[in-house]
């Protein structure tokens, strides 16, 4: 199995440039069905999550086409006859969960494996099934499968009682094709469902209030196919200035928006780091010989606050340091998995509930280590990067769904990072 090996200790410098986001890029796919012909995406991440996606879509009809080397994608929905999101790629992948909004908006069925367990917590898709009955489908459950049907979808006011990512995305797709109106209030402002809702917008869809926590979407009866650019990665960017910051180095992450990190850029500041912001582009500088971290007390929540899937990373960040440092995460309360491997490169981090107490220590020192899932391996990567020694990160293909060729990147900007097989 791939294991990433990491010489700690090494300065970074120069320009890195940041992807398109993976969790735009997926509902923008699966919105693709609300219409018949050609999508055409550019700005496209290469990564395993997108090949899920892609493949879910072949399963249910479309041709999709992906050019690596350019990112672009290309989805014909054209001939897509079938409504079924199997268990086989639902499990590997939760937003498989996407295609449910825009196969009810379009044939007015869906029959999606239900997802099962995840190594960030429980994630439970009620406030989807709930959005999708209250537009008028009929839901049922049979062997681990949700059936949505419904002759006609017809809008409806709906208050999501948490602010969901997904459940916003998912209602939202379906909605645009809803006879009448649909009002979704305390629906998620996050970047990625703005860029979903603009693309819908391109695509012929009336939605108003698009940013806020209002969403008011006047069904219409057809949509038309388009080309779109999917939007830099802020995750991915929040990542890239940790390593700065971690490796107490300057660079520049370019090709990023940095409008969608005013809360990381402001998290970084507090802990001591300068960031110089330009339009599309951020540096980070200091101007200290040794790290010299500030301990923070941060708290996740839904965007402008400070993401989740930032938080494991800060967390490696805030390992080393002074003084003591309190993260508590609000969205994914069981999402800790990757303290217990800081620990082993030295950390002194104590978990209670759903609040890291992390005391600062002098250094990290290297050691073999196990990735739980996506961001705690980029948490492992980014510890390893300041840890004395070599640390050999396992389980890494978790890092393979969301960041792109992130050693190469990290490699170029001086790390001495490598894969083996
Ligand atoms: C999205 O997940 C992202 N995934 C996650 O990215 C991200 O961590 C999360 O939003 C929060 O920002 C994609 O975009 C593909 P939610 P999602 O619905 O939509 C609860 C990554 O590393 N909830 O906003 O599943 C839920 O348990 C990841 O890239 C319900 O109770 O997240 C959580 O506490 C992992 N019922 C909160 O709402 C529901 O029906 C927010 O979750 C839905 C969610």
């Amino acid at each position: 199995m791939d294991k990433i090996i990491i010489k700690g200790g090494k300065k970074l410098s120069g320009t890195v440039r940041i992807s398109g986001a993976k969790n735009a890029a997926l509902p923008i796919m699966a919105s693709s069905l609300l219409v018949e012909g050609r999508t055409v995406l550019t700005n496209v991440p290469n990564l395993i999550d997108i090949r899920t996606m892609s493949h879910l879509l072949r399963i249910i009809g479309a041709k999709v086409e992906y050019e690596p080397d350019a990112h672009i994608l290309n989805i014909d929905t054209s001939n897509c006859s079938f409504w079924e999101a199997p268990y086989e790629l639902v499990k590997t992948m939760r937003a498989s969960t996407y295609v449910m909004g825009p196969l009810l908006g379009r044939f007015g069925k869906a029959n999606v494996s239900f997802p099962g367990g995840c190594a960030i917590g429980q994630r439970p898709i009620d406030l989807h099934l709930k959005g999708f009955r209250k537009l008028g489908a009929n839901i049922r459950v049979e062997r681990g499968y949700i059936l949505a049907e419904a002759k006609e979808l017809i809008g409806n006011h709906i208050y999501f009682d948490k602010s969901s990512v997904g459940a916003t995305a998912n209602v939202m797709m379906a909605a645009v094709k809803a006879q009448g109106t649909t009002i979704l209030e305390n629906s998620a402002c996050e970047p990625e469902v703005t860029a979903l809702a603009e693309f819908l917008t391109k695509m012929g869809a009336k939605i108003s209030g698009i940013g806020t926590s209002k969403l008011i979407i006047q069904g219409v009866k057809a949509l038309k196919p388009i080309t779109a650019e999917i939007i830099p990665d802020r995750i991915e960017a929040g990542t890239f200035l940790i390593a700065g910051a971690i490796t107490n180095s300057e660079l520049t992450i370019i090709d990023c928006e940095p409008k969608h990190l005013s809360s990381v850029i402001e998290k970084l500041r507090e802990c001591g780091y300068k960031l110089g912001i330009g339009e599309n582009n951020i540096t980070i500088t200091t101007n200290n010989q040794q790290p010299t971290t500030k301990p923070l007390m941060v708290s996740t929540a839904p965007y402008p606050d400070f993401p989740t899937d930032l938080q494991a990373q800060l967390t490696a960040l805030l390992s080393i340091g002074q003084g003591e440092s309190i993260i508590k995460d609000n969205i994914f309360p069981e999402r800790f998995m990757h303290i217990s491997e800081l620990n082993r490169l030295g950390a002194n981090i104590k978990v209670k509930d759903n609040i890291a107490y992390v005391k600062g220590v002098e250094k990290l020192i290297g050691a073999p280590v196990m990735a739980t899932d996506l961001r705690a391996s980029a948490a492992l990567i980014l510890a390893g990067l300041a840890a004395e020694g070599e640390t050999e990160i396992s389980r890494i293909y978790h890092l393979d769904r969301g960041y792109e060729k992130i050693e190469q990147k990290l490699s170029k900007l001086g790390a001495d990072i490598k894969r083996i097989y």
